[in-house]
């Protein structure tokens, strides 16, 4: 299937904690045979290598999903953005791209989108995703949080965008951090829109 006939959904990684978030989600969306339009912020890049090692670099990211999750990632087909490229697919409402997931979201790209600054493409594609009325999935990651900060999620939420804080459950008994992970994006998967079997179905007890 080319690119041009699979749905297309866009996934900003910035330069917060919990990079296998989005390791795992964009895995999840390529499995599903989605088109991925990719974009990392400096920090983002920072923060795979940091915290996946070097092996998890942007220049070798479908490889290393590849390795990590098996070859039905290659389902899929992905396109990676420069986050200065304001000239990008997804920088414009014209492209139909049919949501995006900032995962994880810093706090200072929550307030560059609570307040529709446009200051990169992870921000451009984030308003472009609001102005258009489409889903725009937030996943915030820090700990303790400034009024500010809680206030730039209101912000957001009003404004139209899911507010799906990095925050995993443990009555599903998770036993590695790959479970943790799991259950978080398939909760980004089910906030844009799309079925998903990474974590079992709650059925009313443990
Ligand atoms: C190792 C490391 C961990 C960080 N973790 C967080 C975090 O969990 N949440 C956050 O909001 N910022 C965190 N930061 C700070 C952001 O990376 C920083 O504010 C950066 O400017 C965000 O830019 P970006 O949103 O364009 O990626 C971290 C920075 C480093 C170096």
């Amino acid at each position: 299937m080319s690119a041009d006939a699979r749905q297309s959904v866009a996934v900003g990684v910035t330069g917060a904690s919990g990079a296998f978030y989005a390791t795992r989600t964009v895995a999840a969306l390529l499995s599903r045979g989605l088109h991925v339009e990719l974009v990392v912020s400096d920090y983002g890049r920072r923060l795979l290598r940091d915290e996946l090692g070097e092996g998890a670099s942007v220049e070798r990211f479908v490889p290393f999903l590849a390795e990590k999750y098996g070859p039905g990632v290659g389902a899929g087909t992905l396109t990676l953005h420069g986050n200065r490229d304001m000239g990008a697919t997804i920088a414009s409402g014209s492209h139909g791209c049919v949501g995006m997931a900032i995962v994880p979201c810093s706090m200072k790209t929550l307030a560059g989108v609570a307040h529709g600054l446009s200051r990169n493409l992870v921000e451009r594609a984030a308003d472009v995703m609001l102005k258009e009325r489409r889903r725009l999935v937030i996943v915030p990651r820090e700990t303790p949080m400034s009024l500010p900060q809680l206030k730039n999620m209101v912000l957001c939420a009003e404004a139209g965008a899911m507010i799906l804080p990095a925050m995993p459950a443990f009555y599903q008994r998770p036993t590695s951090l790959d479970d943790l992970a799991d259950f978080m994006a398939g909760k980004i998967l089910s906030a844009l829109g799309f079925e998903h079997d990474l974590y079992p179905p709650w059925t009313g007890q443990v």
